[in-house]
C-alpha cells in the first residue's frame, strides 16, 4: 500500500467513485480481466472490440479505462476529445512488449508485398504502421473477407495468427509474441481436470498455444466465452482464459460450475493477468478524483493509429472488404 492509498483508509470508496463519476460525467469502461470489485461497479463491460465500439460512441467527457493501456490508447484514438484516464499507467501488456515499433517497421519494409493484419495487443507506433487491427472477436470475420492471394503479416500474437492460419488455410507470417498469461496454461494439467469432470466442455481463448487449444471445444475471444457459457447445456465448463471472467459467468448462471484451466503446477496464480490486476479500485478513485493518468498521444501519430483501427471497425461488420478501403 502507498501513503496515497493509506490515506484512504476509511472512504467508501465505491460511494465515492459513483459520486465522481457523475460529477465528471464520467463512464467506466472495463474488460473482463478486471477485478471483480471493478467490474461491478463498470457502466460497461466487454471484450476489446465491444469497449472500443462503446469508447467510439459515448457521449460522455470522462472515460475511466478499467483495461490495460493498449485499450485506454484505442479508446483516445477513436475519441480524442474526451478525457481518458487509466488507474494505473503501468497496465502494459507482454504482447505489446514484444513488438517494438522500430523492429516491427524492419518486418514490414523487408515484406513490402504483405499487407499487416495486427492485433489490437500492441503500441499505438505499431497500430500507425498496421493497414487493419483486429480482435479475437473480430479476426475471423475480417481474415474470411481478405482475397487467399493477398500476402499477410499477422502480429503481434503468434498463437492467435497460428490459430487464423490453421482454421483459415492460410499462411500468414507470423510475429512471434505471446501472451505470457494464456502462454502458462498446462496441457498435463488441463488432461489431469478433464478427467475428473467427464464430459465438461472446454472454452479457450485464441492466444493460447495449440497444445491447450487442441483441447477446446470452444475457441473463441472473452465475449464469445461467456456466450458459449450461455449457451451451453453442459453444467460444469472450463475455462482456458484469464479467470476474472468466471465472475461474469456465476452472476449470470449461478447454478453452473465453471472451473479455471490450471497452470504448470495445477494450482498456480499464474493465469491471472499481472497488467491488468495493477487497476484497483483505490487507483480508480483517484483518477477520477485527480484525473490523472490522463492518455495522451500526439496527433500525426493518432490519425495514422486510427486509420488501422477505422478499417477494423469498418471490416468486423461483414458488410465492407478490403478493396472498399481504397490503398493506404
Ligand atoms: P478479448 O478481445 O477477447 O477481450 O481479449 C483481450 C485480451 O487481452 C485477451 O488476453
Ligand atoms: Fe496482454 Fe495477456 Fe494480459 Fe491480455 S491477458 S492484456 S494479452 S498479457
Amino acid at each position: 500500500m502507498t501513503a496515497q492509498t493509506a490515506s484512504l483508509a476509511g472512504l467508501d470508496l465505491r460511494a465515492e467513485i459513483d459520486r465522481l463519476r457523475k460529477e465528471r460525467n464520467a463512464v467506466i469502461l472495463a474488460h473482463y480481466y478486471q477485478r471483480p470489485e471493478i467490474q461491478d461497479l463498470a457502466d460497461y463491460i466487454g471484450d476489446s472490440l465491444e469497449l472500443s465500439r462503446k469508447a467510439a460512441a459515448t457521449d460522455a467527457d470522462v472515460i475511466a479505462f478499467c483495461g490495460v493501456r493498449f485499450m485506454a490508447e484505442t479508446a483516445k484514438i477513436l475519441s480524442p476529445a474526451k478525457t481518458v484516464i487509466l488507474p494505473d499507467m503501468d497496465a502494459g501488456c507482454s504482447l505489446e512488449d514484444s513488438c517494438p515499433p522500430d523492429k516491427f517497421k524492419a518486418f514490414r519494409e523487408a515484406h513490402p508485398d504483405h499487407i499487416a493484419l495486427t492485433y489490437i495487443n500492441c503500441s499505438t507506433e505499431v497500430k500507425a504502421l498496421s493497414d487493419v487491427i483486429v480482435t479475437s472477436s473480430s479476426a475471423e470475420t475480417i481474415l474470411a473477407g481478405i482475397p487467399p492471394e493477398q500476402k499477410i503479416i499477422f502480429g503481434p500474437d503468434r498463437h492467435l495468427g497460428g490459430y487464423l492460419n490453421r482454421k483459415f488455410g492460410r499462411d500468414m507470417l507470423l510475429w512471434p509474441g505471446v501472451c505470457i498469461v494464456h502462454e502458462a496454461f498446462s496441457e498435463t494439467e488441463l488432461i489431469k481436470l478433464k478427467a475428473q469432470h467427464p464430459g465438461a466442455p472446454v472454452a479457450a481463448h485464441p492466444e493460447c498455444p495449440p497444445h491447450i487449444i487442441d483441447h477446446a471445444d470452444y475457441v473463441g475471444s472473452t465475449s464469445g466465452i461467456l456466450n458459449y457459457a450461455r449457451t451451453t447445456p453442459a453444467q460444469t465448463l472450463i475455462v482456458a482464459t484469464e479467470p476474472h471472467i468466471i465472475h461474469q459467468m456465476q452472476l449470470a448462471m449461478p447454478d453452473k460450475l465453471f472451473i479455471g484451466a490450471p497452470g504448470a503446477d495445477g494450482n498456480c496464480n499464474c493465469n491471472i493477468c499481472p497488467y491488468m490486476a495493477l487497476n484497483t479500485l483505490e487507483k480508480l478513485y483517484l483518477a477520477l478524483r485527480d484525473l490523472t493518468p490522463v492518455v495522451q498521444i500526439e496527433e500525426e501519430l493518432r490519425l495514422a493509429a486510427k486509420k488501422s483501427l477505422d478499417a477494423m471497425l469498418a471490416l468486423a461488420s461483414g458488410t465492407v472488404g478490403l478493396g472498399d478501403l481504397g490503398a493506404r
